[in-house]
C-alpha cells in the first residue's frame, strides 16, 4: 500500500458506519463511503462537530446538511500546490487528497528525467495532476469532458501561481480526443488517467471502466513519444484490482516499450487508529530512459 501521509492541510480523522470524518483546512465534514464496513466506535469529538455531513438518499444521490454556515468555496494547500474546496452536490469536495501518493511520484520522475517532459492527463477533472506535472516543469495537456471541471481546474492553476504554465485545457471525450491527438501526429512523454467507473463524454458518450479501458490504454500507444517516461493509470476501489491494471500495462505500454509496471493500492493514513483507508489502486509504468 501507498499511502498519502505528506499532508497537512487535509486529515482523515476517523471511518466508521459507512462514513469517513475528515478536515479539509479547518472545517470539518462527514461523507459516506461504502468500503467502510466495519462499525468501530467513534473516536473524534468532530463526528458532532461536523460543519457539513453528505447524507446518501435511498433514492440515489444525496444531499449535504449544515450544521454551521461554511463558505461556497476554500483553499488548502499540498506544498506548493493549492485547491479550491468546493461540496457538491454529488459528495465530492473537488478534490481527492489519496491522489497526493500519485503527484508525488509524477512530479519525482519529471525533475529526475532531466529533459522537457510533454504530459497528457486523461479524466483529468480538477487538475491534481495537471498542478503537480505543471509545477514540476512539465507541459501538460488537461482533458476532461465536464466544462465546469475544466474551468474548475484552470481556477486551481491561478489559485496555485501556474496559470502562465504551458497547459492545454481541452474540453472533450478521452477516447476520442486521443484519436484525434494521433492523426495530428501529436506525442507525449507521460500520459496519466484517472477514469471513472462509469461516466459521459461532452456529446453522451458513454465510458464504461471494465469494457473501455483496455481499449483506450491500447489507443494511447499512438501517441506516446519514442521516449516515453511513465504511464500512470489509476482506479478507485470499486474499479480494478492492481494486478489487473498491472497486466493490462505489461500488454500494452511494456509490451512495445520494455520498461516495468508496478501497481499497488494507495491510501490515507486514518489519525484515529493504526489502519489506512484502502481508497483504489496505481499501476505504474516506468521507461527505461
Ligand atoms: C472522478 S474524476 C477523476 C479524478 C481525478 N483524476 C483526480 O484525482 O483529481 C473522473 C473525471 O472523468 C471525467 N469523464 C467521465 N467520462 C469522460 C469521458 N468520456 N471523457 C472525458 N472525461 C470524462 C469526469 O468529468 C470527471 O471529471
Amino acid at each position: 500500500m501507498r499511502t498519502a501521509d505528506k499532508w497537512t492541510d487535509y486529515r482523515l480523522l476517523d471511518c466508521t458506519c459507512s462514513e469517513k470524518l475528515e478536515m479539509w483546512g479547518d472545517i470539518p465534514l462527514i461523507r459516506p463511503d461504502p468500503q467502510i464496513i466495519w462499525k468501530t466506535d467513534k473516536r473524534s469529538e468532530f463526528w458532532d462537530k461536523a460543519y457539513g455531513h453528505y447524507h446518501r438518499s435511498d433514492k440515489g444521490g444525496g444531499q449535504w446538511s449544515f450544521k454551521r454556515k461554511i463558505p461556497e468555496s476554500w483553499i488548502i494547500s499540498y506544498g506548493e500546490l493549492k485547491f479550491i474546496i468546493r461540496p457538491t452536490g454529488f459528495k465530492h469536495t473537488g478534490l481527492f487528497p489519496e491522489q497526493a501518493v500519485n503527484w508525488d511520484h509524477m512530479r519525482d520522475a519529471i525533475r529526475g528525467a532531466g529533459r522537457e517532459i510533454s504530459v497528457l492527463n486523461l479524466f483529468a477533472y480538477t487538475g491534481g495532476a495537471t498542478l503537480a506535472c505543471a509545477g514540476a516543469g512539465a507541459s501538460v495537456c488537461h482533458v476532461d469532458a465536464s466544462k465546469g471541471m475544466v474551468q474548475w481546474a484552470r481556477d486551481n492553476a491561478a489559485a496555485s501561481g501556474l496559470a502562465d504554465r504551458p497547459i492545454r485545457w481541452i474540453v472533450d471525450d478521452c477516447e476520442k480526443f486521443v484519436a484525434r491527438e494521433i492523426r495530428r501526429g501529436r506525442r507525449y512523454d507521460a500520459i496519466v488517467m484517472d477514469p471513472p467507473s462509469y461516466g459521459r463524454g461532452p456529446n453522451q458518450e458513454v465510458w464504461k471502466l471494465e469494457d473501455c479501458i483496455y481499449d483506450l490504454v491500447k489507443l494511447c500507444m499512438g501517441v506516446m513519444s519514442d521516449r516515453p517516461l511513465f504511464f500512470l493509470l489509476n482506479s478507485y476501489t470499486t474499479g480494478l484490482s492492481p494486478s489487473v491494471m498491472a497486466y493490462i500495462l505489461n500488454e500494452t505500454v511494456a509490451e512495445k516499450f520494455g520498461g516495468t509496471v508496478t501497481a499497488d493500492e494507495i491510501g490515507l493514513p486514518v489519525e484515529s487508529g493504526k489502519a489506512v483507508l484502502p481508497c483504489g489502486s496505481t499501476a505504474i509504468w516506468r521507461g527505461d530512459a
